[in-house]
């Protein structure tokens, strides 16, 4: 796969695949990884000279303009954080405006496109999309690896009509997921968490024949309690995937994989009720409780597990960590793998946006030998699956 590494780009005009999805809480961009993540590849084709028109989405407004998830907010930061003026920005992606804007920019110049989800034809590979936008580029750059397991224009579609490149942090992550799978040494362990299983079932099959421990943890968990027929109250569940729970625990006896479910929480009314929370151990989970955390005990469980393992993996925070106090279990987790990696050598690595603004939060990102920026992506990858955007870029080379 060609990559910015070995291709020298000089006074182009490039179109470059970024995943700017960030976090934000309360207006404001709690992590800024991803951002960091393309600082490396915007660089090297600013310093020489080239054009770049950074195109990325933000949610999921499915294929309409909705402001809520508009990218403009971004020009300031990004301005500061690449050293430009300014960043030009653009609404739509109609070619009048790109080749306007392309006269009007100098050398070396950024602009930002509107989240490119507010057209439909994004999501749907719209060919006749990604040849009209393309029309203006010389090259394709994509360093969006956390975005690349989505089919859509940007990810795959532009790379059938112009030159594609991977940028640096595209290739960094395919060879860090690599480099951990490779060799992943035993007694390994795994740590799942997030609010969903259906997005990640087929991960966590695979896994069954990886990991010797499974820690399941989030609103995730839940589901899992409700299949082993404890009561869960009012906590987030996926009904239709208990009986998908219910298999993984029977599957996991045959693989002799070891799941590991939280024996007690924090609970409150509902997730704004901060203030009043109690723990409940898993027996005694009343009507009224949301299950918002794990507790201390399913903590400690963990981090025993955590020391007796020779490799760790993580994705998916134990509790609802964007709201205070329920970030604790997660952020002691953080702590206790950098702890315990740093005395125990142990191969670690985590991915997934809110995975990594816990660590971040944490302040244990040096107890990780790799954190990527990839959720879905990071997923998929394990599943064994690569990324539609991966087969695009080598396509290529053929
Ligand atoms: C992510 O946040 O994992 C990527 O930006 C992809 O976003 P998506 O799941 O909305 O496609």
């Amino acid at each position: 796969m060609k990559s910015l590494k070995n291709t020298l780009i000089k006074n182009k005009n490039i179109i470059f695949r970024a995943d700017l999805n960030v976090p934000v809480i309360e207006g404001k961009i709690s992590d800024y990884s991803r951002i960091n993540a393309i600082i490396p590849s915007i660089n090297q084709l600013t310093n020489n000279k080239n054009k770049v028109f950074i195109v990325a989405h933000f949610g999921r407004p499915k294929g309409k303009v909705d402001k809520k998830y508009s990218l403009q907010f971004l020009c300031k930061e990004l301005a500061i954080i690449f050293r430009q003026k300014k960043i030009h920005f653009i609404e739509t992606f109609e070619s009048e405006i790109i080749s306007n804007k392309i006269s009007e920019m100098q050398n070396g110049e950024i602009c930002l496109f509107e989240n490119i989800r507010f057209n439909p034809e994004e999501e749907s590979n719209d060919i006749n999309f990604s040849k009209q936008i393309t029309k203006h580029f010389d090259y394709f750059i994509n360093d969006a690896f956390s975005a690349s397991h989505r089919s859509h224009a940007s990810i795959v579609g532009f790379s059938n009509f112009i030159p594609a490149v991977s940028g640096l942090s595209f290739i960094n992550e395919i060879n860090n997921l690599e480099k951990f799978l490779n060799k992943v040494k035993k007694p390994n362990l795994a740590i799942i968490g997030g609010s969903k299983i259906s997005t990640k079932i087929k991960v966590i099959y695979n896994l069954l024949d990886l990991f010797d421990t499974i820690v399941i943890g989030g609103a995730m968990a839940n589901t899992f309690l409700l299949s082993n027929n404890f009561k869960v109250g009012k906590s987030l569940v996926e009904h239709d995937y208990v009986y998908v729970a219910k298999d993984i625990l029977k599957k996991a006896k045959n693989t002799n994989c070891e799941i590991l479910l939280p024996v007690d929480f924090v609970c409150a009314a509902s997730i704004n009720d901060q203030k009043n929370t109690k723990t409940c151990d898993v027996n005694n989970i009343e009507d009224n409780d949301m299950i918002l955390d794990v507790g201390i005990e399913t903590t400690n469980l963990i981090s025993k597990k955590i020391a007796e393992s020779q490799s760790v993996l993580w994705n998916g925070p134990l509790g609802a960590f964007e709201y205070k106090p329920f970030d604790k279990s997660s952020i002691k987790i953080a702590n206790v793998i950098e702890k315990y990696s740093n005395q125990f050598n142990i191969e670690t690595i985590a991915g997934g946006g809110d995975t990594i603004s816990v660590i971040n939060l944490a302040g244990a990102s040096s107890g990780f030998n790799y954190l990527s920026n990839a959720g879905g992506a990071f997923l998929e990858w394990l599943e064994g699956n690569k990324s539609p955007g991966v087969i695009a870029l080598q396509k290529k080379d053929k």
